[in-house]
């Protein structure tokens, strides 16, 4: 795979894994729903294994482990940091490419966090897409279960303070979900664009072309992309274990002066492992003015003003 594009976010150096695993939220929710997931005895194989955390969070119940990483520094990391845990026996370390690699039997369940928020970046969906192609090839039917199970995005309007100590950057930025954000005023509230199941076939692209009704005014000047992953479904108690990616943060080229009642309408489209800059360049929006609230009577309007302010404006496209 030598296309730059098809390399983009495959690579993760070996330090950032620290602070994946220092991510309480994180860990907590892969730990239960592995726990839920996988029953004991089963065969289960990782893809992008990292640290092999949660290849060990899987061999507390399984049989076997089969762990699969690309980056030989990862791969020596993951043997050895599996070597001084309980159950690390279990897991075989790879280092293959997960495009290519399969189990040499069948298994229960796969792992596979290779997630970004927007699924921008990392390659989760092509991966699984490649896998399940491959696997069923080999296996036939059925599929494992997969964790995450399913995924949800949402996209929502929001003022963006893009100060820094009086330096003025409208950068992308990123944001713990866990966290009040004091530099984020909420303008909308969040629209869904995207839900798929991994079991199901999975889209290429990520798109949306929706309306957003805004509910407080403000300055509208980025987007605020929201990854809200289904890691398991505990089935027969109407419960998901769920983990947010951290929040994305998209600064638009033109801010917008909105007010509760108008419509803003969103446009876009990129293929899921795509750059920020994919993103930001198919981003479309138009914003539709609402009729301006009745007037009291005791201050009667200009009939000019009236008549614009009752007008619904045409649409501004940034
Ligand atoms: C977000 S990290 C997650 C690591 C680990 N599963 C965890 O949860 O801490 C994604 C991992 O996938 C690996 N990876 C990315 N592309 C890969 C590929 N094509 N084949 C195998 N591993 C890959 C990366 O090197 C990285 O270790």
């Amino acid at each position: 795979m030598s296309d730059p594009h098809a390399e983009l976010g495959q690579f993760i150096p070996l330090h950032y894994h620290y602070n994946m695993l220092n991510d309480n939220a994180r860990m907590r929710g892969f730990k239960a729903a592995i726990d839920h997931t996988v029953r004991p005895g089963a065969r289960v194989l990782e893809l992008g294994g990292g640290t092999g955390v949660l290849s060990y969070f899987a061999a507390r119940k399984a049989a076997k482990v089969w762990c699969v990483e690309r980056n030989p520094e990862l791969a020596r990391a993951a043997r050895e940091i599996l070597a001084l845990n309980p159950h690390g026996h279990k897991v075989e370390v790879i280092e293959a490419d997960a495009f290519d690699y399969l189990p040499p039997e069948p298994v229960d369940v796969v792992i596979c966090e290779m997630i970004h928020v927007a699924m921008l970046r990392e390659k989760q969906i092509q991966i699984i897409t490649a896998f399940k192609e491959r696997y069923l090839k080999k296996f036939g039917g059925p599929l494992p279960l997969f964790v995450p199970e399913a995924l949800i995005q949402a996209v929502q309007a929001v003022e963006q303070s893009f100060d820094f100590e009086g330096y003025h950057a409208p950068t992308y930025l990123f944001q713990d979900p866990g966290v009040m954000q004091s530099k984020t005023e909420e303008l909308a509230a969040p629209a869904v664009y995207q839900m798929l199941a991994y079991d199901e076939t999975l889209p290429a692209v990520c798109t949306w072309k929706g309306t957003m009704p805004i509910t407080q005014s403000g300055t509208l000047n980025a987007l605020r992309f929201i990854t809200k992953n289904i890691l398991a479904i505990v089935v027969g108690k109407q419960q998901t274990i769920d983990w947010h990616s951290q929040y994305l943060i998209v600064p638009l080229p033109q801010a917008l002066h909105v007010r509760a009642g108008d419509q803003i309408q969103l446009r876009f489209s990129y293929e899921a492992g795509a750059s920020f800059a994919a993103l930001s360049e198919g981003l479309q929006l138009s914003h539709f003015r609402t009729a301006s609230p009745v007037t009291p009577i005791s201050r009667p309007p200009a009939p000019h003003a009236a008549r614009s302010e009752q007008r619904a404006s045409a649409a501004q496209t940034l």
